[in-house]
């Protein structure tokens, strides 16, 4: 990752902890289309499985997942402007069968159904996050990081990518329980 987009992500981060939600820690900051695709083929994923990226802004991946990959879909995201603009899109491309987005807390979902977790959440965060998830996720459910790892999981693979086309690289991890 570019050194002043991680300044701008950590940032951003800092100022969405201090608005009265209380609970929105990773600011919005998409992947680009081009990660997505490589998260989700580092992934597996496979049609009809079933998928989850937790705090899912615009809603890119869910839509990936759904329409490039037929699996089944779902976001999860804190913010209500972001959560009505990506079901705008999911209704818009005809997707409702196999993506949906669940607008609530990341944190107090159930994933054990998931097949796939994609998660691009500031190191903070993920150290919340994964708990939940080494409670929930049944055993060979895979999780893909983007730029930040759980620091408590050793990964199976870690990709790099040196440049998305925009000049900022990017760092992919796989786990599976
Ligand atoms: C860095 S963005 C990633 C967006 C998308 N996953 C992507 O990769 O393009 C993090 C997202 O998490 C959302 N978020 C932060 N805290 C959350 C929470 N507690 N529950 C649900 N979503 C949350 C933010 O609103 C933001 O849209």
């Amino acid at each position: 990752m570019h050194r002043y987009c991680l300044l701008a992500l950590v940032g951003c981060a800092v100022l969405a902890a201090q608005n009265s939600e209380g609970e929105r820690l990773a600011p919005y900051y998409p992947t680009p289309e081009t990660i997505v695709e490589k998260m989700l083929q580092l992934g597996g994923l496979k049609a009809g499985e079933k998928m989850f990226d937790l705090g899912s802004g615009d809603g890119r991946i869910v839509i990936m997942a759904a329409q490039k990959f037929h699996a089944q879909a779902v976001g999860v995201e804190l913010d209500r402007d972001l959560w009505k603009l990506s079901m705008d899109k999911i209704r818009k491309l005809g997707l409702q069968n196999t993506a949906r987005i669940i607008n609530g807390d990341l944190l107090k979902q159930d994933y054990s159904s998931a097949d796939l977790i994609t998660v691009y959440l500031l190191s903070g965060f993920i150290d919340k996050v994964q708990p939940l998830l080494d409670q929930q996720l049944k055993k060979g459910a895979r999780v893909v990081a983007h730029d930040f790892e759980f620091r408590n999981w050793t990964p199976e693979k870690v990709q790099n990518i040196a440049d998305d086309g925009e000049g900022r690289s990017h760092t992919l991890f796989l786990y599976r329980k």
